[in-house]
């Protein structure tokens, strides 16, 4: 172990995310307003945690102002959250506002403002109405496109004159992977072409949205227009041609399907060649590809939390199984790696570096930044001191390298511009629910909610005053 102490710069932003539906809960939501996740939660409450879900999240929507207060006490520099789709209209064809819902957001953005954090805000975190679901089964749809567009603009109207930091989605490639890819979540369809339709669709709104947003002048005070994506960090087994082949496989598959038209306005060639050969290709046409092209987004957030470590395919593919990429590759687990065992995931700070030094090279060095990392740790009651403040020392460590690793990329020349942490408070999970714990700030399920800062919290208040981080490592970056 070494102690490492570097220097934050002045205009790095240190903050912290989250999202409406994992937050809000359900008080004021009308009858309709529904989200694809709201009726996975009802239809398959089972496998939702103990229970919770959606419905009472963290209560974020009668009780932002003190969680708001929280993040003034720590510093945060920026938060994250989501405009809630499905409340924010109660007519998605013909985008009519829920005016309650939208005055809700507009308190929230001005509280946060008025303590000195910067609002960044997400147009959709999963949060698809569930009617748009059940009429056009999402975003197979182009009419969904539209309206996702006009939702926008409808939001860039209200509240474009003082949020600077936009976002189309977070992690667009989640939910039909997990939906239509891999059939784990309702309504458990196995379909990979429309998995990659899904995929093109959301890039095709993305660019439509920066269109828009573009044309009407909404960056002329400095806003700008992103996206929040979860490359994921890939790492082949070995240096043999199959398995740098499957790792190069699954990137183009998983990461470069939308950093590649997002950032760069283009598919890789060697992707549409798969898709066609797979028989995946999605619905285009010319005049959309063009679309694409000329409206990348301004800046990236990305979302990065374990690596990936693949390898080649070795069994041979049963013929009556639609393609899956996983034609190409296994998954390879890594002996001696160290876990985060509530969570299942790897922890490897490096990947950060890695990814900075990624989009330094094949991405134009475009802004980005990391829009979330954490640790998500079970039982964490049993962490109490004696004055009952959690002494996640873990977590401590794992920003602490998370962060080092950041900084590193900064130094070495990515355009890397802040750490998010994952996150504020204590929130829900797409079915681990408040099972796994990331936030600063504790949620007291046994006590009405309430909320306490944990050691993490503290910890966190006084990086961002010193701007300074001090970090044990197991190992230095050479
Ligand atoms: C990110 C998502 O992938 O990971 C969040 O943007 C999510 O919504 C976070 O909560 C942590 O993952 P999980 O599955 O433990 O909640």
């Amino acid at each position: 172990m070494a102690k490492h102490t570097m220097n934050i710069p002045a205009d790095f932003i240190i903050g912290a995310a989250s999202s409406a539906w994992q937050t809000e809960g359900w008080s004021g939501k009308r009858e309709g307003q529904d989200s694809y996740l709201d009726k996975w939660y009802i239809n398959d409450r089972h496998v939702w945690h103990n229970g919770y879900g959606p419905a009472g999240a963290t209560d974020f929507y009668n009780r932002c102002s003190e969680d708001i207060a929280l993040m003034k006490e720590i510093g945060l520099t920026h938060y994250r959250t989501s405009i809630n789709w499905s409340r924010f209209l109660t007519d998605y064809e013909n985008v009519v506002v829920d005016e309650t819902y939208a005055d809700y957001v507009g308190r929230v953005i001005d509280e946060l403002i008025a303590i000195g954090v910067e609002p960044m805000i997400c147009l959709e975190h999963y949060e698809l109405p569930a009617y748009l679901l059940d009429k056009y089964d999402g975003w197979s749809s182009k009419h969904v496109v539209e309206l996702f567009v006009k939702y926008a603009e409808k939001v860039f109207e209200r509240y474009g004159d003082r949020v600077k930091h936009w976002f189309t989605f977070n992690e667009p490639i989640v939910v039909q992977t997990r939906v239509y890819l891999d059939a784990l979540r309702y309504p458990y369809e196995q379909n990979t072409r429309k998995w990659m339709q899904w995929n093109y669709n959301k890039t095709l709104a993305t660019a439509k949205c920066v269109q828009l947003f573009k044309e009407k002048g909404y960056g002329k005070n400095g806003a700008k227009i992103g996206v929040i994506l979860n490359p994921e960090v890939t790492y082949a087994r070995s240096s043999a041609p199959h398995d740098q082949y499957a790792a190069h496989v699954y990137d183009l598959f998983y990461n470069r399907v939308f950093m590649d038209p997002m950032i760069k306005g283009e598919y890789p060639e060697e992707l549409l060649q798969l898709m066609e050969k797979h028989d995946i290709t999605f619905e285009h046409t010319p005049e959309e590809l063009a679309i694409i092209k000329n409206n990348t987004v301004d800046y990236a957030g990305i979302n990065l939390y374990y690596p990936h470590r693949i390898k080649a395919q070795t069994k041979a593919w049963n013929e009556n199984v639609p393609f899956h990429p996983s034609y190409y590759y296994e998954h390879f687990d890594l002996p001696g790696k160290k876990m985060n065992k509530s969570r299942g995931w790897e922890i490897y700070p490096k990947i950060i570096y890695d990814m900075g030094m990624r989009i330094k090279n094949e991405y134009n060095n475009i802004e980005w930044f990391i829009s979330e990392n954490g640790m998500g740790i079970e039982n964490e009651a049993v962490f109490k001191n004696e004055e009952q403040i959690i002494q996640d020392d873990y977590r401590i460590s794992f920003i602490g390298e998370h962060l080092y690793y950041t900084l590193k990329a900064v130094e070495d020349g990515s355009n890397c511009k802040g750490y998010m942490l994952w996150a504020f408070t204590d929130n829900v999970s797409p079915m681990n629910a408040f099972k796994n714990r990331y936030g600063l700030v504790e949620i007291n399920l046994e006590n009405g909610r309430s909320r306490h800062l944990k050691k993490s919290g503290h910890w966190y208040k006084s990086v961002i005053a010193d701007r300074s981080l001090t970090v044990d490592l197991d190992e230095e970056y050479k």
